[in-house]
C-alpha cells in the first residue's frame, strides 16, 4: 500500500461544523451529545489531517447574537484556523433554520421572505469571503413546496434565477473572487425541492447571467434518494467543467435522508466515485457531509471522522490497485472501455458509409463484452483478495 492511510492535509479532507456538531437530534428525539464547539473542533480536525472545514453563518454565529459578540466568535474562529493552518473549504447560508424561510427562501411566495434571504445570503457570504472561503455552496433545502398548487414552478424557477445572479454580482463587486457551487437534492425537508438533481441544476446554471462563475455540489445522499447513480452525476458535472465541490457520505436507495459515514452502504458505487474523482484530477475539497451515528457519544464523533478520511484513501488505494493489475487491463480491453473513448465518426465519413455500416448489426451482435469478468474483478479487489 503506497498510502499509510494517515490523512494529511494535501489529501484535502474537509467537513462541515454542522457535521461534527451535529448532536443527534432527530424528528423523533431530542440530542444525544452535546455540541462540539466550533473553535475546538477545529482543532481535532487538524490532529486528524483534515484540510479544511466548512460552515453555515448560523454554525458559527448563531441568529440573534449581538454584533460585538459575533466579532469576538469570529476573531476566535480565525484564530483557531490560523494556528491550526485549517482553512475553510468552503462556506453557505442557513436558508433553512428560521421559521421565516418554512414557504421557501430565494422561492417563498412572500416577497419580503425572499427579499430577507437574499440580504442574509449577501452578510453571509461578507463572513465567507473574510474567512477565506473560495467556494460559495447554495443548498435549497427550503426552495420547494408540498402543495405543488401554490406555487408555479416557472415563477419559482425565475425567482431562485434572479437570487443567484444578484448574489454573483455581489459577490464579483466586492471583488470576492468566490465561485459559487448548487447542490440539488430531490425533496426532504420539502415534499418536493426545486432543482432535485446535478442534471436539472446544470441546466438551471445555463440560464445564469454569470454561468461560467457557478458550478455544482452534489451529494452522495441526495442522487442516491432518488435511485440515481451517484458517480453518473459526478461524471456528468465533470464532463460540463462544473464539480466545484462535492459532499460525501453514504445512503441507501428509498431511505429517508441518512447522512452516513462516507462509504457506510455500497462500497461499490464508493469505488466507482472515488476511481473516478482521481482519474479526472478533481483538485477540489474533499468534503463529508455526514452525521454520526445518533448512538454515538462524544469520543464516536472522531471515530466517524477518522472513517471517512480513512474508507476514501482505502479506495483510492484500491483503485490504483484495480487499474495496475494485468488481468484488469486485459478486461477493459475485451470490454472495450478504452473504444468508447474514440470518436464514432471519421473525417472521412459520409452519410453514405454511415448508413452502410448499420447493415453491419447482424455481425456486431455476436460481440461479448466480458462484463462478468470485469466486474468481478473489481468484487475481488474491493473484497482485498488482489
Ligand atoms: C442536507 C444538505 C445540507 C447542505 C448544507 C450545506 O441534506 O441537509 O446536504 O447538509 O449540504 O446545508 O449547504
Ligand atoms: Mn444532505
Ligand atoms: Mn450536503
Amino acid at each position: 500500500m503506497s498510502h499509510d492511510l494517515q490523512p494529511r492535509p494535501e489529501d484535502r479532507f474537509t467537513f462541515g461544523l454542522w457535521t461534527i456538531g451535529n448532536p443527534g437530534r432527530d424528528p423523533f428525539g431530542l440530542p444525544t451529545r452535546a455540541a462540539v464547539d466550533p473553535a475546538d473542533s477545529v482543532r481535532r480536525l487538524a490532529e486528524l489531517g483534515a484540510a479544511g472545514v466548512s460552515l453555515h453563518d448560523d454554525d458559527l454565529i448563531p441568529h440573534g447574537t449581538p454584533a460585538a459578540e459575533a466579532e469576538r466568535i469570529t476573531a476566535r474562529f480565525a484564530t483557531a484556523l490560523r494556528e491550526t493552518g485549517l482553512h475553510v473549504g468552503m462556506a453557505t447560508t442557513n436558508l433553512f433554520g428560521h421559521p421565516a424561510f418554512k414557504d421557501g427562501a430565494f422561492t417563498s411566495n412572500d416577497r419580503g421572505v425572499r427579499r430577507a434571504a437574499i440580504g442574509k445570503a449577501m452578510r453571509s457570504i461578507d463572513l465567507g469571503a473574510r474567512l477565506g472561503a473560495k467556494v460559495y455552496v447554495f443548498w435549497g433545502g427550503r426552495e420547494g413546496v408540498e402543495a405543488g398548487v401554490a406555487k408555479d414552478p416557472r415563477d419559482a424557477l425565475e425567482r431562485y434565477r434572479e437570487a443567484i445572479d444578484t448574489l454573483a454580482d455581489y459577490s464579483v463587486t466586492q471583488g470576492y473572487g468566490l465561485r459559487f457551487a448548487l447542490e440539488p437534492k430531490p425533496n426532504e425537508p420539502r415534499g418536493d425541492i426545486f432543482l432535485p438533481t446535478v442534471g436539472h441544476a446544470l441546466h438551471f446554471i445555463s440560464t445564469l447571467q454569470r454561468p461560467e462563475m457557478v458550478g455544482v455540489n452534489p451529494e452522495v445522499a441526495h442522487e442516491t434518494m432518488a435511485g440515481l447513480s451517484f458517480h453518473h452525476a459526478v461524471g456528468q458535472a465533470l464532463w460540463a467543467g462544473k464539480l466545484f465541490h462535492i459532499d460525501l457520505n453514504a445512503q441507501r436507495i428509498g431511505r429517508f435522508d441518512q447522512d452516513y459515514r462516507f462509504g457506510a452502504e455500497d462500497l461499490k458505487e464508493a469505488f466507482l466515485l472515488v476511481r473516478l474523482l482521481e482519474r479526472a484530477g478533481y483538485d477540489g475539497p474533499l468534503h463529508f457531509d455526514a452525521h454520526p451515528y445518533r448512538n454515538e457519544d462524544a469520543d464516536g464523533v472522531w471515530d466517524f471522522v477518522r472513517g471517512c478520511m480513512r474508507t476514501y484513501l482505502l479506495l483510492a488505494e484500491r483503485a490504483r490497485t484495480f487499474d495496475a493489475l494485468p488481468e484488469v487491463r486485459e478486461a477493459l480491453a475485451a470490454a472495450g472501455a478504452d473504444e468508447l473513448a474514440q470518436p464514432t465518426v471519421a473525417s472521412g465519413d459520409s452519410p453514405d458509409t454511415l448508413e452502410r455500416a448499420a447493415d453491419e448489426l447482424d455481425t456486431l451482435a455476436t460481440r461479448g463484452y466480458a462484463n462478468e469478468r470485469l466486474d468481478q474483478l473489481l468484487v475481488e479487489v474491493l473484497l482485498g483478495v488482489r
